[in-house]
């Protein structure tokens, strides 16, 4: 069979509706990895249920992994007939009080005085706004935790010659919501109201503080750090944190272009998520000169010059130095990580060329990396033209930089075409995750990425399970009304589903070939935008209108129901199998008791060429295979003790086996984990092993233990979601 390579790039290139009916059936509807004769794709559209897919396949093992039977089958016999439930496109944000709709910030400029004493940004920003839709009375930004001093109108001043300077304006800040913060209310001049129409042009400056508690940002102290002698910063703005950060409207439906001068005690650096300007204004911060440091600082200037969505601001702080890694690239951190940054991240250059062959051009200028300190709470943070990454991937020999490429992908997917709102999340992530393994495919081969997708569908599976098939928030598009908190929702459904999702629907219209100019037009005709996913659904349709079998999707059950898709993608596993045929070893031996020697021929010589992605294939695979009941410790202990898990440097290996080793009480395990939640603060580590630790009976105890003790290092966010992982009230 053909396979993506092998088909001739010109005709890959060309747009769909031509290049699809031109194709040979054969390269139509194959993939190498896809199990749907060619014989099966005429009669999709007659179809009673929405797949023509495999049937989904009997878990082999009984247990609490036979639940997925239920939804699944409801949802795939759903018919298709019914219509789908009313999706608005102009979309209101249920997490921003802001009236972005109406009259819209287009571009920021900050003015910011960091004090690391205080733990405390003094900020002013001079904000242009737009009226978009009748005569706003005023406007309404989101802030929490922010003090707000004074907010004036710079223009249109009264005077045509500015004399008399800024108007002060009357303002008020809402009772805050829990999780949505104080709407700041600005209520615009009497007199300037009814001139305001569609179009209008404002301009006015709030001066703010920041406070200690900002969800958004972290104060770490000197002891926190590598170097250990200097404080550092670092925020978190996504989902909905930049509104303790600044005022702003902060939905991703509110893009803005923005600009920076940073005040920060020498002699430490400022950094943020846009590009460095060389060239430092002259008059410093004129809107602060209420704030007077009393030691030496540094100014840093920034631009961004694409219009960004609210929560893609980012700063950090601190003492800092870099090492470049291509034309456009560097890797910053502190000075005593740079080289094994370097060294880690060398291949980021070759990520961002194969990310332009396959999404377009790169329009963001630079892309450098930060590698943060341990408490940094995610793997990676799509902060434009500047990753954040988390040290947990510094495994040495490379192996999880899939991160960077997921980041990188989001340069198209999330920050140049983005979800309208934190329902569509999975329009950023979903199709992240979907162009990440792209990137890895054309880097490094088909079978790596239906490697990663075949692990992502296990991950997919063990989530289900974990929430609960029938948890509305298995949906693809959750309900976020009433004041969710989107970290509360925060999962790999988006990523996985999404991924799975964007494979079913590839593979339906022909394969990559013909998906692939698809994903490039999607991508040139929404950047700079946001949508929704009735958006997508219509693009789509309207793109493949021609091609039969794409007006067969079931797009409401696979946006609205809860629990596994509706169908079964099939991949190839040729990377996975061996892995997972280990597993199915080391878990029939555990189940028979016989666990003290390992499997019959264990031996560290089977997993000897194995990638660290195959290792944590296999643990994950046993972990679902064993999901009932926990391993013996007789066999977790041997298995670490075969394979030199206390031994390995990769994050990700370590934490898959605990997953194993704490429901087994395993003793050496329970430790090395509290050593591992003592040591970092990366969410997808500490949430799992936290929850684990406080299922068991063993770790309870260690679990309060160690949360007592370290909890207060952790990254605000961490530490909320982990508090209530632990039923601890904060
Ligand atoms: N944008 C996310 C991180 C995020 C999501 C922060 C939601 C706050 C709220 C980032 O791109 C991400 O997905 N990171 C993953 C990388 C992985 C999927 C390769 C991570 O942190 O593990
Ligand atoms: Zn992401």
């Amino acid at each position: 069979m053909l396979t993506a390579q092998q088909v001739p790039s010109a005709l890959a290139r060309r747009s769909c509706s031509s290049a699809l009916s031109q194709l040979p059936l054969e390269i139509r509807t194959r993939s190498a990895l896809f199990s749907v004769p060619n014989s099966q794709i005429a009669s999709l559209a007659s179809q009673p249920c929405s797949s023509a897919f495999r049937p989904r396949a009997r878990p082999p093992h009984p247990g609490r992994y036979q639940r997925y039977q239920g939804p699944t089958l409801r949802a795939a016999t759903r018919t298709r007939s019914s219509p789908p439930p009313l999706l608005r496109t102009m979309a209101d944000d249920h997490s921003s009080r802001s009236n972005f709709n109406d009259i819209r910030v287009i571009h920021s400029d900050f003015e910011l005085d960091v004090n690391l004493d205080k733990k405390i940004i003094e900020g002013y920003v001079k904000l242009n706004v737009v009226a978009d839709r009748g005569s706003p009375s005023h406007l309404l930004l989101d802030t929490r935790d922010l003090t707000i001093h004074r907010v004036e109108l710079l223009s249109p001043l009264q005077s045509p010659t500015g004399e008399g300077g800024p108007i002060p304006l009357k303002f008020q800040l809402d009772e805050p919501h829990k999780v949505l913060g104080s709407a700041l209310r600005v209520d615009l001049p009497a007199d300037l109201v009814g001139t305001l129409t569609h179009g209008s042009r404002l301009s006015l400056g709030v001066r703010f503080t920041t406070s200690p508690s900002s969800s958004a940002v972290q104060f770490l102290d000197p002891a926190q750090t590598a170097g250990g002698r200097h404080p550092y910063l670092f925020t978190q703005c996504q989902a909905i944190h930049a509104r303790s950060l600044v005022p702003c409207q902060d939905s991703p439906g509110a893009k803005m272009t923005y600009s920076a001068v940073v005040r920060v005690p020498q002699p430490l650096t400022a950094l943020m998520s846009a590009v460095p300007d060389d060239e430092l204004p002259a008059g410093g911060l004129p809107h602060l000169a209420d704030v007077e440091p009393p030691y030496p600082t540094s100014l840093f200037a920034f631009q961004q010059k694409v219009p960004i969505a609210p929560y893609l601001l980012a700063l950090a702080v601190g003492e800092l130095s870099s090492a470049t890694l291509g034309p456009r690239t560097r890797v910053w951190s502190e000075p005593s990580m740079v080289e094994a940054g370097a060294h880690e991240f060398a291949d980021t250059a070759k990520f961002l060329e194969a990310g332009e062959a396959i999404a377009g051009e790169y329009l963001w200028g630079r892309y450098d990396l930060l590698l943060l300190p341990p408490s940094f709470p995610y793997g990676g943070m799509e902060n434009p033209c500047l990753t954040f990454v988390t040290p947990t991937l510094l495994a040495g020999d490379r192996s999880l930089t899939n991160v960077v490429a997921h980041e990188i992908a989001h340069s198209w997917t999330g920050n140049l075409v983005t979800n309208a709102t934190w329902e569509h999340f999975w329009l950023n992530e979903g199709f992240t995750v979907f162009l990440e393994r792209k990137i890895l495919g054309r880097l490094y081969g088909p079978a790596t990425f239906q490697f990663h997708a075949a692990q992502g569908a296990v991950k997919l599976a063990a989530e289900v399970e974990r929430l609960g098939a029938d948890n509305p928030y298995t949906r693809l598009v959750p309900d976020l009304s009433g004041g969710v908190d989107p970290d509360d929702v925060f999962s790999s459904i988006p990523y996985e589903k999404g991924f799975y999702f964007l494979y079913y629907l590839q593979e339906l219209v022909g394969g990559a070939d013909v998906f692939d100019p698809f994903l490039a037009a999607y991508i040139m005709a929404h950047r700079h935008k946001t949508l929704t996913s009735a958006d997508f659904r219509n693009f789509f349709g309207e793109y493949f209108n021609k091609v039969p079998a794409a007006q067969d999707v079931d797009w409401n059950t696979w946006f609205f129901s809860p629990g596994m898709p509706p169908v079964t993608n099939t991949y190839d596993t040729s990377l996975a199998q061996q892995a997972y045929d280990l597993a199915m070893k080391w878990h029939t031996c555990d189940v028979m008791g016989i666990g003290s020697d390992g499997p019959e021929g264990a031996s560290p010589a089977v997993v000897a060429g194995w990638s660290s992605e195959q290792m944590v294939a296999f643990l994950d695979k046993l972990g679902q295979f064993r999901a009932p009941q926990p391993m013996h410790r007789t066999v977790t202990k041997r298995l670490a003790e075969l394979y030199g898990i206390y031994d390995s440097n990769n994050a990700e290996i370590r934490y898959s086996f605990f997953k194993l080793a704490i429901p087994a009480e395993d003793d050496q395990a329970l430790s090395a984990t509290a050593a591992m939640l003592r040591n970092q603060g990366r969410m997808k580590f500490l949430r799992p092993l936290y929850r684990a630790l406080h299922r068991s009976k063993a770790g309870r105890q260690l679990a309060e233990d160690t949360f007592a003790e370290v909890g207060m290092s952790y990254h605000p966010i961490a530490r909320k979601m982990v508090a209530s992982d632990l039923g601890i009230k904060e």
